[in-house]
């Protein structure tokens, strides 16, 4: 199965698929508008992973010089816990050697995010009080390339 997953860019004709795979899992989406206009994007890039012509999950940065910042992180359900978020993670440092730095918020409920995240290395900087609708706080967590 895992020979089967391919890391690429993001393609135009893969929004569609991001679009439905956010709504499902996050319950919130960036829309088709703004995912397209990110195509064209310099300092913004997109990731998926494919299976065949299948999305199966996709990650989002946004870079300037040495620093980045993950956008959104979404792995399938029935695809989970398989490395391929793990996978889609490395792509941002291969993409960009000079990364010495990276940052992202996280629902402080999230655990299987806030595991990934520890397990390669971030740690809590911050914390933004009620930062979500539904009156949650996020978690900023920092990674330090050495
Ligand atoms: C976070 C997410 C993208 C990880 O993707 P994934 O492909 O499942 O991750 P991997 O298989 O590469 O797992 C790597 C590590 O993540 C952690 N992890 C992943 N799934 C987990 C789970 N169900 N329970 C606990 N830890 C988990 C573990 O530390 C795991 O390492 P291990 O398997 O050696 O224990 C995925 O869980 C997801 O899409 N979650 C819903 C969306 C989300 O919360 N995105 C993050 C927003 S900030």
């Amino acid at each position: 199965m895992k020979s089967m997953v391919k890391i690429r860019k993001i393609l135009k004709k893969d929004i569609k698929q991001i679009v439905l795979l956010e709504e499902e899992l996050l319950g919130e989406t960036l829309g088709v508008e703004l995912l397209e206009n990110e195509l064209n994007s310099n300092i913004t890039t997109f990731y998926v992973a494919t299976i065949g012509d299948k999305v199966v999950g996709y990650i989002g940065r946004y870079a300037y010089i040495d620093e980045a910042e993950i956008l959104n992180f979404v792995v399938d359900a029935n695809y989970q816990r398989q490395g391929i978020g793990q996978r889609l993670f490395d792509k941002i440092k291969e993409d960009l050697p000079q990364l010495k730095k990276i940052t992202l918020e996280v629902k402080a409920s999230n655990t299987k995010a806030l595991n990934f995240y520890y397990k390669n290395g971030f740690t809590k900087i911050d914390v933004r009080k009620k930062y979500y609708k539904d009156g949650e706080d996020a978690l900023v967590l920092m990674k330090e390339y050495v």
